[in-house]
């Protein structure tokens, strides 16, 4: 039987933080993970004495493959009831200015940190028959823009990989979620040396709010929650003009418009 841990990386703030709290309060154990040590211990602390759950910490840097190894290890050897891969980072600004190595360190985390710990916790559930997967990703995952090349891809990147993932365990008891956050008022900003006005004012939600809408969407069983989007009627249309897009491209022939004269 998996232990009843769930772990949460980048819990040190934000998002993270807001699922530590509102898990600890589920009654779950957990194991927080994270850069800010003193961060991971301060909240863990707090959870402990208001929660009586036990809560261990672990100082990682998932952009070095050696924290990330022991991360994997730890996953696949002590199977865990719930993995919520939440740590990411923006890195936002022109390629131009922000260089190869700092897009290279972005996908370092958002992509191959995640795609290898979601891999990890699919391991370690199969050895226990069960477990939760959850996935953050972003509504940017379908929305390119100037300054968030890396970011939006990465993104991107989390859904398809997560929605790939569902179909394969679709026969298993695990449960995989994928989270498409919009704009939430965490330090993701400030962090990156900017401020909330990259969206108005009336655009944010708090963490709390996010991260109780997705746990109601994981209580329903939903296999993606967008927890701002308030006209689910939208996400039937974008299904619906997807289907059509596969249809049409997988028909065995060029367009005529590219055939030109030769065809
Ligand atoms: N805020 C938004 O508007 C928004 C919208 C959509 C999606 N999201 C996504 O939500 C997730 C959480 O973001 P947030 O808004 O809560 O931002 P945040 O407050 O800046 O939290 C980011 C977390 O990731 C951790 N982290 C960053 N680099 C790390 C590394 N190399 N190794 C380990 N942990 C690392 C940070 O902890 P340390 O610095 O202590 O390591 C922190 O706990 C991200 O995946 C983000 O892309 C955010």
């Amino acid at each position: 039987m998996p232990d009843n841990v769930s772990v949460i990386t980048g819990a040190s703030s934000g998002i993270g933080a807001a699922y530590a709290e509102r898990l600890a309060a589920r009654g779950s154990d957990l194991l927080l993970v994270a850069r800010r040590g003193d961060r991971l211990e301060g909240l863990a602390d707090r959870l402990r004495k208001a929660h009586g759950v036990e809560v261990e910490t672990l100082v990682a840097d998932l952009q070095e493959a050696r924290d990330l190894r022991a991360l994997e290890t730890r996953l696949e050897t002590r199977p865990v009831a719930m993995l919520v891969n939440n740590a990411g980072a923006g890195g936002l600004g022109p390629t131009a200015l922000k260089g190869a190595d700092a897009q290279e360190r972005l996908i370092d985390l958002n992509i191959v940190a995640l795609a290898r710990l979601s891999l990890a916790a699919l391991k370690g559930f199969g050895e226990a028959g069960r477990g939760t997967l959850v996935n953050i990703a972003s509504v940017v995952a379908f929305s390119p823009s100037a300054g968030g090349a890396a970011y939006s891809g990465s993104k991107a990147f989390v859904l398809n990989f997560t929605r790939a993932l569902q179909m394969e365990y679709e026969k298993s008891d695990f449960r995989i979620q994928v989270v498409l956050p919009g704009p939430i008022r965490t330090e993701f900003f400030s962090s990156q040396g900017m401020d909330d006005s990259v969206f108005p004012a009336g655009a944010y939600v708090t963490p709390e709010q996010m991260v109780d809408a997705a746990l109601a969407g994981l209580d329903a069983g939903e296999a993606i929650t967008i927890p701002t989007l308030v006209t689910p009627s939208i996400w039937d249309d974008m299904e619906a003009v997807r289907g059509r897009f596969l249809g049409d491209v997988i028909g065995g022939k060029v367009a005529a418009r590219y055939l030109g004269q030769a065809g």
